[in-house]
């Protein structure tokens, strides 16, 4: 999705600062980039369609003045085919105000028909062009007040926004607002700065502070005043963020989804060892997750929703919750929750799991569930995002930040928590005794160091074979069972999402009831088949693909010959007991999709299409 990044100093040049910033939101998605200053009482843009890099060299040619004033976009369209005309900013027709903006302005159309009878002229497809006429119009009653002229061009609005403007009048401040589209403000030294992500103000600043929705604020170089939707002044602390800019980047990997795959040794010692309480055999969370136990047994059911890969963890957090709890759990798509019938909440918690925490339709579950007077727990990697902030209850997932678009290590951490969130509630609701507990701890301490096999030669060597298999191929098709039903469908999703190349997870026991018709020796299987309850099942269900010359490629335990000498090629994976299968089993499919798309030259980092952080219905 688009990107914002915008700064206002004292003097000097933000423009390579802001630039930079807007590299470290490529990974979100997007198909044109632009920037905008002020100088000498004029704006003055530069927007080029591709990446970033086309915008430097026009910039190269083709130079800004140095400004200490300056906003910048990525933009993955919405309104208008990805050309330069379209790319932010956006000026008015008289160039007098400019515009970053994502989001989407739902009732454009009604607003540029109304602007064009008053004349004013259009020169893109956009929304946001839209908007700069419209604040623009409203500059002049309100003797040139950009921020009170931005306060009632919102008031006529409907839709999602975040957005940067600045007025040629003035070059030492910036005006900026949200509603239903995420924007932090960075305080730096003798300089602020805005973004729709706190990554790209890293290298500026790591003290922050959070708009909330129908917000607005001014910025300028020593100062963020923030106010509500009715002009009132609001005081908001400063949050300090201990994300290192380091950690937002490459760190000599050639891209950010081969290190998240390989941080996710880390990311279990992150999110899981200082919450274990080995002399309860518990968990304990910090005072945010605000669930004591008389809560947790007040419950009758957990209903988990998210989109996309956070929806694949959602089906383990029901699965965990069954097993360590026995508390019935149901799993929702997030998008399809919106629009089902309205039945009463009852005293179910719904815990909503989104990586970014800025998901719409995530986020729009979320509030449909608390207007129906249900809570909610949120569990999320975005410190400040505004799962955290508008969840009733919060768990924290320790991944660092995820620039990958496809989601690895933040998987990784929503299952590890997810985890401790069923022993958590298993022990609250006392059917998990201490020495039970104990044993899951302990399990999950021991994970690991067992992690470490599968970052070996050995192990990157069988990847690559088995990538030999699906590199060819246009189509296939990924099985697992119980626990791993969840990681055949997120090792097909990440297949797909980064390679092109058509994949399905499904249920193994479902192949019999249709899929099995489009097996041939041209289309291969991915089959989970680590010891557990289902493991002979999954077996025959080997077989079953190998008489019907269906290539197979398997994840096994090591040392799992039966298995070796049926499939035509084996990832290994370590022992270990059944329900830490899936935060195993889950790293060699995606270092499987990673070499295939690699291998097919495909960009691994920002696939097509896809973005980040989804912050549109
Ligand atoms: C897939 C992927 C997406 C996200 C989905 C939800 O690799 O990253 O499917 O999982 O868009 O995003 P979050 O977790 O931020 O709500």
């Amino acid at each position: 999705m688009c990107g914002i990044v915008a700064a206002v100093g004292v003097d000097g040049n933000v423009l390579p600062a802001v630039i930079h910033g807007l590299k470290t939101l490529e990974y979100r998605g997007y198909d044109s980039a632009g920037v905008a200053i002020v100088s000498d009482g004029a704006i003055q843009v530069r927007r080029r369609t591709g990446k970033i890099a086309v915008l430097e060299e026009d910039l190269g040619q083709n130079g800004l003045p140095a400004s200490p004033m300056a906003l910048a976009h990525t933009r993955w369209a919405t309104h208008g085919a990805p050309e330069d005309r379209n790319a932010h900013p956006h000026r008015d027709h008289l160039d007098k105000v400019v515009i970053v903006h994502n989001g989407i302005i739902e009732n454009y159309a009604e607003l540029r028909t109304d602007l064009q009878d008053a004349g004013h002229e259009f020169t893109s497809d956009t929304d946001t062009e839209v908007l700069a006429n419209l604040v623009a119009s409203l500059l002049e009653e309100h003797e040139g007040d950009l921020h009170a002229a931005i306060q009632s061009s919102l008031q006529r609005v409907h839709g999602a926004y975040a957005l940067v403007a600045a007025s040629s009048e003035c070059a030492n401040s910036i005006v900026v607002a949200r509603h239903d589209s995420p924007l932090v403000v960075g305080i730096g030294e003798e300089l602020t700065c805005a973004a729709s992500d706190m990554p790209a103000l890293l290298g500026l600043t790591r003290d922050f502070l959070v708009l909330e929705n129908g917000e607005t604020a001014v910025l300028t170089p020593h100062s963020c005043q923030i106010f509500d939707p009715n002009n009132q002044p609001v005081s908001r602390d400063i949050q300090h963020c201990d994300w290192t800019p380091e950690q937002a980047e490459k760190g000599g990997y050639p891209h950010f989804m081969l290190k998240e795959i390989e941080e996710q040794p880390d990311v279990l010692a992150r999110t899981a060892f200082d919450r274990l309480h080995d002399a309860e055999g518990d968990v304990v969370f910090e005072s945010e997750f605000g669930l004591e136990d008389q809560a947790l047994c007040r419950f009758s059911r957990l209903r988990f929703m998210a989109m996309g890969t956070s929806f694949h963890s959602a089906l383990l957090g029901k699965q965990f919750l069954e097993e360590f709890a026995q508390l019935p759990g149901d799993v929702l798509n997030a998008s399809e929750f919106l629009y089902s019938p309205k039945l009463k909440e009852g005293d179910a918690l719904t815990v909503i799991i989104s990586q970014s925490g800025e998901t719409a339709d995530s986020l729009r579950a979320m509030r449909e569930v608390q207007s129906r007077g249900g809570k909610v727990l949120g569990i999320c990697n975005v410190r400040g995002s505004t799962l955290d902030r508008e969840a009733d209850h919060v768990l924290l997932t320790h991944c660092g930040p995820e620039v990958g678009v496809a989601s690895t290590k933040a998987f990784f951490g929503q299952l590890t928590a997810l985890y401790l969130l069923a022993l958590r509630v298993g022990r609250a609701r006392k059917v998990l005794s201490k020495e039970q507990g104990l044993a899951l701890l302990s399990d999950l301490r021991h994970l690991r160091p067992k992690l470490d096999s599968l970052f070996s030669d050995e192990a990157e060597e069988a990847v690559r074979t088995a990538a030999d298999i699906l590199a060819t191929v246009d189509s296939c098709l990924f099985l697992g069972r119980g626990f791993n039903h969840p990681i055949a469908m997120e090792g097909a999703l990440k297949l797909k999402e980064i390679s092109y190349i058509h994949a399905e997870g499904y249920p193994a026991g479902e192949m019999k009831h249709g899929p099995i018709a489009l097996i041939d020796e041209s289309f291969p299987v991915v089959a989970i088949a680590t010891p557990g309850k289902t493991y002979e099942k999954m077996v025959s269900n080997i077989e079953e693909v190998r008489a019907r010359s269906g290539k197979v490629v398997a994840v096994a335990a090591e040392g799992d010959q039966k298995v070796a000498q049926l499939a035509d090629a084996t990832l290994f994976v370590p022992k270990v007991p059944e329900h830490l299968s899936p935060l195993v089993n889950v790293i060699p499919l995606q270092q499987l999709s990673y070499e295939v798309a690699n291998r097919l030259g495909k960009d691994v980092d920002q696939p097509r299409n896809l973005a980040k952080s989804v912050t549109v219905e």
